[in-house]
C-alpha cells in the first residue's frame, strides 16, 4: 500500500465551509459576511463590525446601540483579573499577561455551570461571552502596557466609544481624531481572516465541545508567535535595527545572505500582496502626516520597495500596522495583545459556528518512528 500524501502544514487543505469571511488571493480581496473589508474600515466603527462577524449582517442603530451599552457595562478590568496581571512577571511577554487573563475570565464565568458536558454553552451564553471578551480585552492590554511603564489603571469612560476608549485606557488623554480613526481602522483590518492558525486552533479546541474561553486561550497561544500575529511587534524590531532609509540596502544584503526571514512579508494565502495592506498603508500614513514623521514612511517604502524587487514577496498586514502602532504610541510589546483585542471577534465568530455544525477534529499521521520492538528482560 502506497503511503497517503502528507499535507505539511495543512497547505492547501480545504477542512470545513465558513459564512464568516472569504480570503479570495486571486483577486486580492478579503470579505466579512460579504462585505469588502475596505468598505467595512473606512465607514464602519469597530463595535459595528464586530457585531456583523457575529450576527452575519451589520447592526441596526438600535442593535448598535444596544451592543454598545453592554459593552460599556463590561469595560472595567475586574478586580481579580487585575490581581492576575499582577502576579504575572514584569519580564513576562504581555502575550502570556493577555492568555492568563482570559482564562481567568473564563473560570470565574464557568462557576455554577456544573459539569465539562456543560462548558460548551448554548448559543445565546456563547454570544454573550463573545461580546463580554471582547469588551474586557482593552482594559487587560491597556493596563498590562500602563504596569510595565510603572503607571497607574485608567478607568473607562463612558462617553467614549470603543476605540477613543481603548486609546483613553492606555495613555490617559483624550484622543485626536486621526488617531481613534486609524486605531479604529486597524482593529477592523485585524478582526478575521477565515482558516488561519489562530482561528483553526479556536476551531479544533471547540470542536472537543470544549468552552468558548479555552477555545480563546489556545487561540492566543498560536497567535503569540512570529510566523503569525507576532509579527507586528517583529517589524518594529527590524525598523529599529535598519534605523533609517539609507541603511536598507546594506541591512538587507546582510539578512539575506544570513538566510533571515523578513518579518512582516510574505503570507500563506496572499502570494500577490495582502488585500489589507493599502488600508492600513493609507492609515500609517495620516498618522505620519499627524504625527510629522516623514522619517517612518521612507524607512516604510524604502524597505518594502527594495524587498519586493529582491524577492517578489509583497508586504502583509503586520508591515504598515506595527509603525502605526508605535507611532499612535503603543510600546512595542504591546501590539500582539492589540491584535487579539481585535481578533477575538473572529474567533469567537468562528468558535460559534464550528459549534453550530460540529465534528471533532482529527487528523491522521503517518507513523516513522522505530518499528515495533520489545522491553528485553
Ligand atoms: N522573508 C524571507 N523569505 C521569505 C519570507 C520572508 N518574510 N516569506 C517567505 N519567504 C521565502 C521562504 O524562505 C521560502 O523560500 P525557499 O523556497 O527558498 O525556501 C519561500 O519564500 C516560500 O515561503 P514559505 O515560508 O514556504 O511560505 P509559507 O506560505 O509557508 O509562509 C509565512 C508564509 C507567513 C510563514 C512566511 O511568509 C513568513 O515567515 N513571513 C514572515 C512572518 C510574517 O510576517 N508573518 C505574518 C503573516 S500575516
Amino acid at each position: 500500500m502506497t503511503d497517503p500524501e502528507i499535507k505539511k502544514g495543512l497547505a492547501g487543505v480545504v477542512v470545513d465551509t465558513t459564512a464568516i469571511s472569504k480570503v479570495n488571493p486571486e483577486t486580492n480581496s478579503l470579505l466579512y459576511r460579504g462585505y469588502p473589508v475596505q468598505e467595512l474600515a473606512a465607514t464602519q466603527p469597530f463595535e459595528a463590525v464586530a457585531y456583523l462577524l457575529w450576527n452575519g449582517e451589520l447592526p441596526t442603530a438600535v442593535q448598535l446601540a444596544t451592543l454598545r451599552a453592554t459593552e460599556r457595562e463590561h469595560r472595567a478590568l475586574a478586580e481579580n483579573v487585575r490581581t492576575a496581571i499582577d502576579l504575572v512577571p514584569l519580564e513576562a511577554h504581555p502575550m502570556d499577561e493577555v492568555r492568563t487573563a482570559v482564562s481567568l475570565l473564563g473560570a470565574s464565568d464557568a462557576v455554577g455551570s456544573g459539569s465539562v458536558l456543560d462548558a460548551s454553552g448554548t448559543p445565546e451564553q456563547n454570544l454573550e461571552r463573545s461580546v463580554r471578551l471582547f469588551a474586557a480585552l482593552p482594559a487587560i492590554v491597556a493596563y498590562g502596557q500602563r504596569r510595565r511603564r510603572g503607571q497607574d489603571l485608567i478607568e473607562p469612560r463612558d462617553d467614549l466609544d470603543y476605540s477613543a476608549n481603548f486609546l483613553w485606557m492606555t495613555f490617559g488623554e483624550e484622543p485626536d481624531p486621526v488617531v481613534v480613526d486609524a486605531f479604529n481602522r486597524s482593529m477592523i483590518l485585524y478582526a478575521e481572516h477565515s482558516f488561519n492558525a489562530s482561528t483553526f486552533t479556536a476551531r479544533v479546541i471547540t470542536s472537543t465541545l470544549s468552552d468558548l474561553y479555552s477555545a480563546v486561550v489556545g487561540a492566543i497561544g498560536a497567535l503569540k508567535g512570529p510566523l503569525h500575529g507576532g509579527a507586528n511587534e517583529a517589524v518594529l524590531h527590524i525598523f529599529d535595527e535598519i534605523g533609517e532609509a539609507s541603511r536598507v540596502n546594506a541591512w538587507l544584503d546582510e539578512a539575506l545572505a544570513s538566510k533571515r526571514k523578513i518579518m512582516g512579508f510574505g503570507h500563506r494565502v496572499y502570494k500577490n500582496g495582502d488585500s489589507r495592506v493599502p488600508t492600513m498603508k493609507a492609515a500609517l500614513d495620516e498618522l505620519v502626516a499627524h504625527f510629522d514623521r516623514p522619517d517612518v514612511a521612507e524607512l516604510y517604502t524604502a524597505l518594502a520597495d527594495e524587498f519586493v524587487a529582491r524577492k517578489g514577496i509583497h508586504p502583509n498586514l503586520d508591515y504598515p500596522s506595527g509603525p502605526a502602532y508605535n507611532l499612535i504610541g503603543f510600546d512595542t510589546l504591546t501590539f500582539t495583545p492589540l491584535f487579539v483585542a481585535s481578533r477575538v471577534t473572529g474567533w469567537t465568530a468562528h468558535v460559534m459556528e464550528q459549534a453550530a455544525s460540529n465534528a471533532l477534529i482529527r487528523p491522521l499521521s503517518v507513523y516513522d518512528g522505530p518499528a515495533e520492538r520489545h522491553v528485553e528482560d
